[in-house]
């Protein structure tokens, strides 16, 4: 024992004993997609959120902990909630924070904070009675009617002083306890902002500023956006692209004109406190948007909250937002989802719809291989009745065995994903789709061969298909089958070898050869549908 303490107590007065305190989390944005990178290495997110209510009391917390393990997640989006920070002005509480930094440290699993503060969902609900109670100080929007509404005034410069105070004292707090661990690798800045009920804000405040002039700047970045959905360009150019005037006469007076306006102020808003909460602890930063039904008007959906029409306004008005994030709960998951993937917004889907989803596999493959997702999260995670029985916890444990290879495929044209693209009304397109993977054509089916058509649910199917050496793909997801032909149509393609892999850690095993009906006789690579598998496939020509 004595030997022992001695070697410990050396060890630690060299510095060998001490873990290295790790670098801040970061968006690398040096290749043409951008990675998250945690303790300086490439990071694939497999979150999962919380419940609005479930981090509300240590309790709580110690009840769904089991459930949050036996997802294979890496990653736990929790929400903190402004009115239980700061109960009274001025003073803060972090016991719950303190509580689930802890919790995750014991788990293994990193969080993502959501700040729950005057914005949630439209409304300001986590407001502290504080400042719910004194609407003289902390100003409401009004409707066009005039009526108070239930949010706090983004006009107000008392309402963002007091937010910004608050996500600000959460920032020190975090450089305090968590600078060294950095078991926080991003933060929401808000929930889902917007209006609803009305494109924009009627209030005194409101109205003021709307009778006033475009900033310069606006009016630059509409005639200068290269952004092809660009409401802000649209509305310009509908309006006679103005060099100068008020509102209505730049945008026009109507509900797109007026949701121009309010997404102004709502990002100039964010980004005050973003860059406040940024100067006391830099981490990546992100805001989550509520998407559109079709045929919804600004107000009747969230008014001029970071959608795809209004992200050329968004990036430039607040630039201490690292990127902004789709909420899907809408069948359509690969249309949204396209739509925020791009080289200056890495896609991260921090509300993949509801957690048990069917659809989550494949989506997440889908995001993961074709779209280069940092991340992906179903929602209300905690409720799972059977987490470990789970689709997701199936996924997530075939991700995370192949994450690093999925990271250093990121960005490539060595790796694809698949899923069959579903329609707003639940109608999914069963094409086969085909790829160019070096020389070889690859065409995914959708449908299952093998799997009677009424006992298959083809929009659940998805998959993603990675090139590890000439000749030689990975191939891993539910549902798909996978046919062959050589890019340059010289002859055929042939399954040389299919053996069934997992992986654990990255380290590969073979688990069976695959051959006979299994392979179709040598014509397919199939996965079949009901639970994620993974084959190496060597190919040859003939
Ligand atoms: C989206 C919000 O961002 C969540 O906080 C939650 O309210 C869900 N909707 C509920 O479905």
């Amino acid at each position: 024992m004595g030997k022992i303490l001695l070697a410990l107590i050396m060890l630690t007065a060299l510095g060998m004993g001490a873990a290295r305190a790790e670098d801040a989390p970061r968006l690398d944005r040096s290749d043409k997609t951008g990675a998250l990178v945690v303790g300086d290495r490439p990071f694939l997110m497999l979150g999962g959120e919380l419940g609005n209510s479930s981090a509300s009391s240590l309790e709580d917390l110690d009840a769904l902990w089991p459930t949050l393990d036996a997802l294979h997640l890496n990653t736990v989006l929790a929400p903190v909630s402004w009115e239980l920070i700061e109960p009274e002005e001025g003073r803060f509480d972090f016991t719950l924070v303190d509580g689930l930094l802890k919790r995750a440290r014991t788990h293994g699993q990193r969080l993502v904070l959501l700040w729950f503060g005057s914005r949630k969902n439209g409304m300001s609900s986590y407001a502290p009675a504080w400042v719910k109670r004194d609407s003289a100080r902390f100003p409401r929007a009004e409707d066009a009617d005039g009526h108070k509404m239930e949010s706090l005034s983004a006009f107000s410069k008392t309402n963002l002083a007091a937010d910004r105070a608050a996500f600000v004292a959460l920032m020190r707090h975090l450089a305090k306890v968590d600078a060294k661990t950095r078991t926080v690798i991003m933060a929401q800045v808000e929930n889902e902002i917007g209006m609803i009920g009305a494109a924009r804000d009627h209030s005194p405040l409101a109205n003021k500023a709307y009778s006033g002039d475009v900033p310069a700047a606006l009016i630059r970045l509409a005639r200068e956006s290269a952004d092809k959905s660009s409401a802000l360009k649209a509305a310009w150019i509908a309006h006679g692209e103005k060099k100068g005037g008020d509102w209505k006469t730049v945008f026009g007076a109507d509900a797109r004109g007026e949701e121009i306006f309010q997404a102004w102020a709502f990002a100039g808003y964010a980004e005050s406190v973003a860059a406040a909460g940024k100067a006391a602890y830099a981490l990546p930063f992100y805001m989550n948007a509520a998407l559109i039904r079709p045929g919804k008007k600004p107000g009747d959906y969230p008014s001029a909250a970071p959608l795809p029409h209004l992200l050329d306004l968004w990036r430039a008005a607040a630039p201490s937002i690292d990127l902004f994030a789709p909420d899907i709960y809408f069948p359509n998951f690969s249309d949204w989802a396209g739509r925020y993937a791009s080289p200056e917004n890495p896609l991260f889907i921090p509300e993949a719809g509801h957690a048990g989803a069917a659809t989550a596999p494949a989506n997440a493959f889908f995001a993961f291989g074709e779209l280069r997702a940092i991340g992906f999260s179903p929602f209300a995670i905690n409720t799972m009745a059977t987490p470990a029985e789970s689709a997701l916890a199936d996924a997530y444990k075939a991700l995370a065995g192949i994450a690093s290879l999925i990271l250093a495929h990121e960005g490539s044209d060595q790796m694809r994903g698949f899923r069959a693209p579903v329609s707003f009304d639940g109608e999914p397109d069963l094409s086969p789709q085909t790829v160019t993977l070096g020389d070889c054509r690859i065409t995914a089916q959708f449908i299952d061969p093998w799997t009677e058509r009424d006992r298959q649910t083809p929009a659940n199917h998805g998959a993603l298909v990675i090139k590890l050496a000439e000749n030689e793909f990975l191939f891993a997801g539910a549902g798909v089958t996978f046919t062959f032909e050589p890019a340059d149509g010289a002859g055929r393609a042939g399954v040389l070898s299919a053996d069934q892999v997992d992986y654990e850690n990255g380290a590969e095993r073979t688990l069976r050869r695959l051959n006979g009906d299994e392979t179709h006789q040598g014509r397919h690579i199939r996965l079949p549908p009901g639970a994620v598998t993974m084959q190496r496939v060597k190919l040859y020509r003939y």
